[in-house]
């Protein structure tokens, strides 16, 4: 097994740097070009190991025959797809690759970005004996070593490196899977806080609310970064820059005070019912924190926040934790 491991490890490194030499040989004009519109600088784009598969369907599976492993071996490192009608061939065609590394820097997986507007946007390659999505973060063989009091969570690999390459080399991405207790662990290891930087879609606003209870379970503190108007990293610093980003970043909420923006969206504010309804709703919330001191500090935030009163909150609080006991 571990010899297979290594034999794995071996040709998935072969796999990226023939990618590489792809991107930037005869083939790799228009995926050059695509990069360079994306605003990633040469240096980036090695630093990140990217590379291009071509549009000949099969040129890898012939290279990596070529060099001689046998296509047993092959079949298991998700590099190649097979039916009955072709046989083996490249899963990978005609896309921008990204190679995926462990903190080991060990490639342990690949995505590749269609050029335009093809679906899906973005194949990855499968799980393998090496590849297992749950367990990995994009980016975090860089950002361990970062040295920054907290990690940027985000969603894709073009925000990652979007972010290493204007300094943020803390961001982490958890590539389209859910956030799962096992990246939450990893974590860990090597932060005590998180701020999330998802999209700013619905369907990022849920990856955030899915991933707090997760970090926060781990031990990790949790703030969110607002990406508005923007769609996501790699647009917003595109577009307003390192330090507008930066000032984001300082000025990420507390994942509670997230936690009740969101919640207030499915009250009707100018409804008392609505209202009434909503202040209830954010008072049991506020029961999630047993010592007072904590909880009269999101009271006062909450109160402040959405003009209510300090001491009506409390008391409904209060009324709420006795009912409770
Ligand atoms: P997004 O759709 O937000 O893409 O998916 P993106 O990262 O902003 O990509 P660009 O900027 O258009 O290039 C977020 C992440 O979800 C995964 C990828 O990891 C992507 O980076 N994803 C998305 C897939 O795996 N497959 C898809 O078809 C789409
Ligand atoms: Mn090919
Ligand atoms: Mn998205
Ligand atoms: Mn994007
Ligand atoms: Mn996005």
């Amino acid at each position: 097994e571990r010899n297979k491991r290594q034999l794995l490890l071996e040709i998935n490194k072969t796999a990226a740097n023939y990618f590489y030499y792809q991107l930037n040989g005869d083939q790799g004009q228009q995926a050059r070009e695509y990069l360079e519109n994306r605003r990633l600088s040469k240096e980036t784009q090695i630093h990140f190991g990217l590379g291009y598969a071509s549009k000949y369907s099969n040129d890898l599976y012939l290279y990596l025959k070529k060099k001689g492993y046998q296509d047993q071996i092959l079949k298991e490192t998700g590099l190649l797809t097979y039916d009955e009608k072709r046989g083996a061939h490249d899963k990978f065609w005609n896309r921008v690759m990204f190679p995926i590394m462990d903190v080991n820097n060990r490639v342990i997986g690949f995505g590749g970005r269609v050029m335009g507007d093809g679906m899906p946007k973005y194949l990855n390659s499968p799980e393998t004996m090496l590849f297992d999505k749950s367990r990995n973060l994009y980016g975090l063989n860089y950002a361990r070593t970062s040295r920054k009091p907290y990690m940027i969570i985000c969603e894709g690999y073009m925000d990652v490196i979007a972010m290493h390459q204007a300094g943020f080399t803390n961001a982490v991405a958890s590539l389209g899977t859910a956030f799962t207790a096992q990246h939450s662990v990893l974590l860990k290891r090597y932060t005590q806080e998180v701020r999330l930087a998802y999209d700013s879609d619905g369907a990022g606003q849920k990856a955030a609310l899915r991933a707090i209870p997760i970090l926060k379970s781990a031990g990790i503190n949790v703030r969110v970064i607002h990406m508005d108007p923007y769609k996501d990293p790699d647009e917003f610093i595109k577009n307003l820059g390192t330090e507008a980003f930066q000032e984001r970043i300082d000025a990420a909420e507390s994942s509670f005070m997230f936690e009740i923006s969101v919640l207030e969206k499915n009250y009707k504010q100018s409804d008392p019912e609505g209202r009434a309804s909503f202040m209830k709703a954010m008072a049991r919330r506020l029961l999630e924190f047993p010592q007072e001191l904590e909880r009269n500090i999101y009271i006062d935030a909450i109160a402040g926040r959405y003009g209510i009163a300090s001491e009506e909150l409390k008391r409904m609080v209060n009324s709420f934790g006795a009912s409770m006991s």
